[in-house]
């Protein structure tokens, strides 16, 4: 005779773990421009990644990725911002692989958790070389996964009124964007819908 898994289950109970809602994403694989590319979250490893990508950016592309500009990632900034809590903030990027094994950025998204709990805001950068692959797109999806697992509702962005290309994206993806009055920038809002995987 065969004998019940737990006395304590009840019968015909399917015992499953409760998923971590705030896991950071596990690494994907996923191509780009016909290549394959590594998708994962930034760690205090990629510093130096970091600062090699910020040195790749044109005056333009740090102007509309941080609002103004500023020719040096000093290397405790760049801790900062690959050293998030990602558990609560998210920042995750896409790596091209070169010959010799090593990682190269090739594109960030990242939100930071808003003080209500609830919403967070976003900010994305991707080498200029590399645009119009879809790698913004890949990890805009991503964050409002990740967002939707964690309960969160909105995901917002300040996003220059003249970066048409970004706010395409925010719109595609299913976003309002209302302009400020007396600003350069409009207010981009995103509504997250929650997930259970
Ligand atoms: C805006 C930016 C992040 C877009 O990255 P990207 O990887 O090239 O975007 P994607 O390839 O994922 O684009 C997806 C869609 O967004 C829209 N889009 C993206 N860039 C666009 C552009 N320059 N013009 C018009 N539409 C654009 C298009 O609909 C595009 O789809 P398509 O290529 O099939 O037409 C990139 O240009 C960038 O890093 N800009 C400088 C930094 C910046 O502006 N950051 C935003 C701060 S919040």
């Amino acid at each position: 005779m065969r004998r019940r898994p737990s006395a304590s289950a009840s019968p015909g109970a399917i015992q499953t773990e409760t998923p971590d809602r705030h896991a950071p994403p596990e690494p994907v694989r996923l191509p780009f421009g016909g290549a394959p590319h590594t998708v994962r979250p930034l760690t205090l490893a990629d510093t130096e990644r970091l600062i090699s990508f910020f040195k790749s950016h044109n005056e333009e592309t740090v102007r509309l990725r941080y609002g103004y500009f500023f020719r040096e990632m000093t290397r405790a900034r760049a801790r900062e911002l690959v050293g998030v809590d990602q558990r609560k903030d998210l920042a995750l990027a896409v790596f091209s692989v070169q010959p010799d094994g090593s990682e190269v950025i090739d594109a960030i998204g990242r939100y930071f958790l808003l003080e209500d709990g609830r919403t967070a805001e976003m900010a994305f950068v991707v080498r200029e070389s590399k645009r119009r692959l879809g790698m913004a797109q890949a990890l805009l999806q991503r964050l409002m996964d990740v967002a939707g697992r964690r309960g969160l509702t909105e995901l917002t962005a300040q996003v220059q009124r003249e970066n048409h290309g970004m706010i395409a994206l925010f719109r595609r993806a299913g976003a309002s964007v209302h302009s400020v009055i007396g600003a350069d920038a409009v207010d981009v809002r995103l509504p997250v819908r929650p997930t259970t995987s």
